[in-house]
């Protein structure tokens, strides 16, 4: 079994960028790797990631939503992680599970039982080893991801931009999410350079994987 290693954070966290990072990263310590994000991972995921994010998709009723970032995690498990894990891989993946509780759980308020036993089925029961969660701003991290984001990718932006309490809400349920898996989650501030941020995440993250390697995981 390999180690599956989860980035979650609001959108501007820098997410993409740590987990790129460390993925070259470990890759030069020598251990096999594997890059991938939800929605996305897939052919599939990619399309459907494309529906949900662009902005001519528009509002969309919540339960619709949690079902269809549902449907691109079932390919992309079956898929992708799964394979990569047997494989004994490292796998990083930039969202998974936590995003679903976040977004439609504390932002659109779908049920959470519902909501986990969606998560259960899609993962097939897949955990994350350990969740890196890149703890930023509201208003710092949504006008970085403005800055930076793909115009045709915005559609959740552009909702935040009009309320930011929807944003606000995601975040703490984040934070929430990682008081009641404290062993899981690694809460890290980004209030700091990039280089920073990066030194702790590998600092935070190796023990782990070392410790897997040597079986203890
Ligand atoms: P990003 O990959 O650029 O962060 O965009 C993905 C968007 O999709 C982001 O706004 C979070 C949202 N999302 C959910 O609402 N639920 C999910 O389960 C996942 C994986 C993402």
């Amino acid at each position: 079994m390999g180690f599956l290693l989860t980035f979650e954070g609001i959108e501007g966290s820098g997410k993409t960028t740590q987990a790129q990072r460390l993925f070259e990263f470990l890759q030069g310590e020598g251990f096999p790797c594997v890059l991938t994000r939800e929605p996305g991972g897939t052919p599939f995921g990619e399309a459907l990631r494309v529906l949900l994010l662009r902005p001519e998709t528009g509002s969309l009723d919540p339960l619709t939503e949690a079902l269809l970032f549902a449907a691109a995690r079932r390919e992309h498990v079956l898929r992708v992680l799964v394979p990569a894990l047997d494989a004994g891989k490292v796998v990083l993946c930039v969202r998974f599970t936590d995003s679903t509780l976040a977004y439609q759980g504390w932002g659109r308020g779908v049920d959470f039982a519902f909501l986990r036993l969606l998560n259960e089925r899609a993962s097939g029961g897949l955990t994350p080893h350990c969740t890196v969660l890149l703890d930023v701003e509201p208003e710092t991290g949504l006008s970085r991801s403005l800055a930076s984001h793909d115009p045709r990718e915005v559609r959740f932006e552009l909702e935040f931009a009009q309320e930011i309490r929807l944003l606000e809400r995601i975040r703490e349920g984040y934070l929430e999410l990682a008081r009641q898996e404290p062993e899981r989650f690694l809460v890290i501030p980004v209030k700091r350079s990039e280089e920073e941020v990066f030194q702790e995440i590998v600092e935070r993250v190796l023990p782990r994987i070392r410790q897997w390697k040597e079986g203890k995981v």
